[in-house]
């Protein structure tokens, strides 16, 4: 236990202070806490040579052979949750996501927490831009995940295979392309107004790939040598249509290019971006998809866009608690967005971080409302909706805990993470091999390595939560249940009682 004391005595004892003499902004550093420990979390899962500034400090070096094998620099980029693998397509969708959480708002994070972020994003781009430097090729993975998953190394240790898996055209691969491509433009936005020259090479290169995803129609998975890799964990399980449009969607709004706005009013109805799909998350982009592309439409002046803002419309609808007759999402008793399938808390972060930018883009528009069959709702329903989300995550909810790790007096101790359930490098040099970790697997002790600002998958349909290592469905954190929360933090960081 000792290593978490110094966590949180702290930052409690600071809130108290505030609540002393700042009544009305308490919940601005409560917030702001958040938001800084959901940015650090993306260092303990670095992959590649750890800089100086390292703050996630019992981390070490990890990967730095990584395509190697292939004759190829893949060092770098995230591990995606609990394991050591790195995969492409997640990873991208991740980068997309905090490159949004700073376009919509950055400008509300602190300074110093805005170059935090951007830092993130750029582990995330160095490493993107790395598998697509070579033209019509991408590297979509590297990292065995059937060895890999079958050993609890750190990843400091980590001597499981590290196979590339790289699609070359014509083999398509336009769901890993599109998304890299969407992750490149929409970094290329945030990195526009600190370092033009970055954004420059990002909005290039994200232009190239989405030629390659664009001219080779297909997924990735269906690719036998990338089959064996990608399935069953991001298998491309629901078509490469969606990450063509949100490609283009984002180099549509990374360059203003009217021909990605013809590719995204003539293909809507052939992709099927309007056929009300009412999901989002790293294979599915239906949703934030609708809700990117609504801004053209609530700006003013684009036409033959409208089914879009419809279908984000219709989107919102189904998310209205209050029994309208268009509401069809389940919300847990203590209410919680639930979705089966695992790792929950991705839904409640991502669609959250949907209604917040929702309400920012409604806003443009006085007076303006949501008809949800017999009720109207405003960008002040929405953004309640998003705040009771948050605050359950936060420690609202039954359990009377919060999911983010280190965050509040009440956490997960028993994260499935490897490298934060074995004891660091730097307390323990000695390698510990495959099957060694087992016995930190087993332990029923807390995990010696606070993997602090990880949000884990979160509490059942029933809000129950056991905090078990080998429940990976609840207890694993992933990248792409932090990436968008980080928007959502700022938000609320900035704006704790939003009307
Ligand atoms: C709206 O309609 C639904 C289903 O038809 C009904 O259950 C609900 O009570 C109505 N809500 C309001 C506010 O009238
Ligand atoms: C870990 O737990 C499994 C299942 O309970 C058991 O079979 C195994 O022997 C344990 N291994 C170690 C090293 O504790």
């Amino acid at each position: 236990m000792k290593p978490f004391a110094s966590h949180f005595f702290f930052p409690l004892l600071l809130l108290q202070f505030s609540l002393l003499i700042l009544q009305n902004d308490s919940s601005y550093l409560i917030y702001g806490e958040a938001l800084s420990k959901s940015i650090l979390f993306f260092e303990g899962q670095r992959s590649g040579f750890l800089p100086n500034d390292q703050r996630m400090n019992w981390r070490g070096n990890s990967g730095l052979g990584d395509g190697s094998s292939a004759n190829v620099d893949l060092t770098g980029g995230y591990y995606d949750a609990g394991d050591n693998v790195k995969y492409g397509f997640p990873m991208a969708f991740t980068t997309t996501m905090l490159a949004w959480s700073v376009i919509e708002f950055g400008e509300m994070m602190p300074p110093p927490e805005l170059r935090n972020a951007l830092v993130a994003i750029r582990w995330s781009t160095d490493y993107l831009l790395k598998t697509v430097s070579q033209p019509n090729r991408i590297y979509v993975q590297v990292g065995d995940p059937i060895k890999d998953h079958n050993c609890w190394e750190r990843p400091e240790d980590m001597d499981t295979d590290r196979t590339v898996y790289v699609v070359d055209a014509p083999s398509p691969a336009s769901d890993v392309a599109g998304e890299t491509a969407a992750a490149l433009a929409a970094a290329a936005i945030a990195f526009g107004p600190s370092d033009p020259g970055y954004s420059r090479t990002l909005l290039t290169t994200a232009t190239r790939v989405f030629e390659y995803a664009d001219r080779y129609r297909g997924a990735y998975s269906d690719n036998a040598d990338i089959r064996t890799g990608a399935c069953p964990f991001y298998c491309d399980f629901d078509g490469y249509q969606d990450e063509l449009l949100w490609g283009a969607a984002w180099l549509r709004r990374a360059s203003d290019n009217e021909n990605y706005l013809s590719y995204i009013q003539n293909n809507a109805k052939t992709f099927g971006a309007d056929d009300n799909i009412n999901e989002f998350g790293w294979d599915n982009k239906h949703a934030g998809l609708n809700v990117l592309v609504s801004k053209e439409v609530l700006g003013g002046n684009v036409y033959g866009l409208e089914s879009y803002r419809a279908s984000a419309e219709s989107f919102m609808c189904t998310l209205i608690p209050d029994g309208s007759s268009s509401s069809h999402i389940a919300y847990s008793p203590g209410g919680l967005i639930f979705r089966p399938g695992g790792s929950n808390l991705q839904h409640s972060t991502a669609i959250s971080f949907l209604m917040l930018v929702y309400a920012k883009y409604l806003e443009r528009v006085p007076d303006s409302v949501i008809n949800c069959g017999n009720i109207s709702v405003g960008p002040a329903y929405l953004r309640g909706m998003a705040k009771r989300q948050v605050d359950y995550i936060l420690g609202e909810n039954p359990m009377g805990m919060s999911y983010m790790v280190g965050y509040s007096n009440r956490y997960p101790q028993r994260i499935h993470h490897r490298g934060s359930s074995i004891p660091s490098v730097w307390n323990h040099p000695q390698p510990v091999r495959c099957k060694e970790g087992t016995v930190y697997y087993n332990s029923s002790s807390p995990n010696p390595n606070p993997l602090i600002g990880a949000i884990v998958g979160g509490p059942e349909e029933d809000d129950e939560f056991g905090d078990d290592r080998a429940d990976s469905s609840k207890s694993e954190p992933t990248t792409y249940i932090n990436a968008p929360f980080v928007g959502v933090l700022a938000y609320f960081a900035a704006n704790p009682n939003p009307s």
